[in-house]
């Protein structure tokens, strides 16, 4: 006890440590003295040595990891709230029993690549509340045994392409709370095993391949993102996710190979998103997806009913809002309703025209809604069609000809 006392008393400065730590501090020295006895000399100056495994060197006013002066049997080490800038390349060297560092509240800018080499036994990480702008390539590389990364509450803009390259342990990411709005091609690539990325809200821009080379993925979630259009690539390389989601945004435009490349997804989430418009929707049975829940959206466009292929083990969709023109008679007919269109309009909502905006679609008459003049026509051909097939009816052709040429004949005109 008398020797942790002399050690808080003398090395820490009481003026700039808030209470808490101090009651830490007085329950850490209870602690410490059933432990072995050391020779304090082994701690710097700016720390406390709660054991040979264990050190604080917190708001000790710290510019340069004191590597030299911590004993290198330490496995927990928390530097929170010095002044450290920029982390170099093997600015932890030696420290081959470290399992837990926390750099939170440090005034970090720049973390170079492989500055966290030599830490085989790292476990979790934390780097929190810095004014970190960018997390660089290679920056975590050579993280052997590391599974948790703690990022929240930085100031990070960018993820760089293998950023988080050479850690294939890592299990969880967490991101959240920061400015960040582009994921980069290759930003997660070198996650083999990771469970849990969080990400911030606010992303507007998926570059394709950002989620490339993450074998087996856990749970995405991607919240609160502000796309111009979800494009071909953006998931390519995700195959045996569990659960991916992707809620509350603005989807824009989802083209046609946005989810081509995505393979055995047991739980493919899309809910509450607004999508402005679905130039094509594919999902084939080759890609194994399980459960496609497509749930609370706001669909401003119906699409066309040949550009939706869903080929899925089982589809629920429900709560969303499409409009109520006269496209949604393909709506109906199609694959999103699955032969069950009953049940469809009960679960569905209108979203325009004005008059029938959030009314569920089985309370207004559908009927009464015309065909789109496209379908119309296509109905038209096709009647055409079958009736050339039998020369007996050439008098009909003839005359549905003639119709048919009134009608574009109106069509012109019109527009
Ligand atoms: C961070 O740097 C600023 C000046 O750049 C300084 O005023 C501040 O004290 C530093 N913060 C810490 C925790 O050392
Ligand atoms: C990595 O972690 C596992 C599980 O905790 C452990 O068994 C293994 O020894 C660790 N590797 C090293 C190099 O410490
Ligand atoms: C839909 O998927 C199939 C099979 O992967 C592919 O051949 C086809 O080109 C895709 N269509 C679009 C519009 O992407
Ligand atoms: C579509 O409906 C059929 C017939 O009711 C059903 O067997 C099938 O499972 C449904 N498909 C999906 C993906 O839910
Ligand atoms: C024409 O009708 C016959 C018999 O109904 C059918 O076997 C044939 O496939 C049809 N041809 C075309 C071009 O639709």
């Amino acid at each position: 006890m008398k020797n942790i006392n002399v050690c808080t008393h003398t090395h820490i400065h009481m003026g700039s440590v808030p209470a808490t730590s101090w009651v830490l501090v007085l329950v850490f020295s209870q602690v410490s003295t059933h432990t072995t006895s050391f020779p304090p000399t082994s701690c710097s100056a700016a720390c406390l040595c709660l054991s040979q495994t264990q050190v604080l060197c917190n708001s000790g006013g710290l510019h340069e990891i004191p590597l030299k002066l911590l004993p290198p049997t330490v496995e927990q080490l928390s530097l929170t709230r010095n002044d450290f800038r920029i982390i170099k390349s093997d600015s932890f060297a030696g420290l081959r029993f470290l399992k837990k560092l926390s750099m939170d509240g440090n005034n970090i800018s720049l973390i170079k690549p492989f500055a966290f080499r030599g830490l085989p036994r790292l476990r979790d990480l934390s780097i929190q509340h810095t004014p970190l702008e960018t997390v660089a390539p290679f920056a975590f590389a050579g993280l052997q045994n590391i599974t948790s990364i703690l990022l929240s509450y930085n100031k990070i803009k960018k993820v760089e392409s293998y950023a988080f390259a050479g850690i294939v342990n890592l299990r969880q990411l967490v991101l959240a709370h920061n400015p960040l709005i582009k994921l980069d091609s290759n930003a997660f690539t070198g996650m083999t095993e990771i469970e849990r990325i969080v990400l911030p809200s606010g992303i507007r821009h998926l570059e394709p391949d950002c989620f490339n080379g993450m074998d087996t993925l856990g749970h995405l979630q991607l919240a609160y993102m502000d796309l111009p259009g979800l494009r071909a690539g953006i998931f390519r390389g995700l195959t045996n996710v569990n659960y991916l989601s992707i809620q509350e945004s603005d989807l824009g435009t989802i083209d046609g190979d946005a989810f081509n490349d995505m393979t055995f997804v047991k739980n493919l989430n899309i809910l509450n998103n607004k999508i402005d418009s679905i130039q094509f929707l594919n999902f084939t049975w080759e890609q194994r997806i399980g459960h496609l829940r497509f749930q609370g959206n706001h669909i401003l466009e119906i699409p066309k009913a040949e550009t939706l292929l869903v080929e899925v083990d089982k589809l629920t969709v429900i709560q969303n809002h499409f409009p109520c023109d006269c496209r949604i008679h393909s709506l109906l007919d199609g694959p999103l309703a699955n032969g069950s269109m009953l049940h469809f309009i009960s679960r569905n909502y209108c979203i325009s025209p004005l008059e029938v905006n959030g009314m569920p679609m089985n309370t207004i008459d559908i009927d009464s809604i015309g065909r789109c003049q496209e379908e119309v026509t296509k109905g038209n051909l096709e009647a055409i069609k079958d009736i050339t097939n039998t020369s007996a009816q050439r008098i009909h052709t003839f005359c549905a000809y003639i119709n048919l040429l009134f009608y574009f004949f109106k069509l012109f005109r019109i527009t």
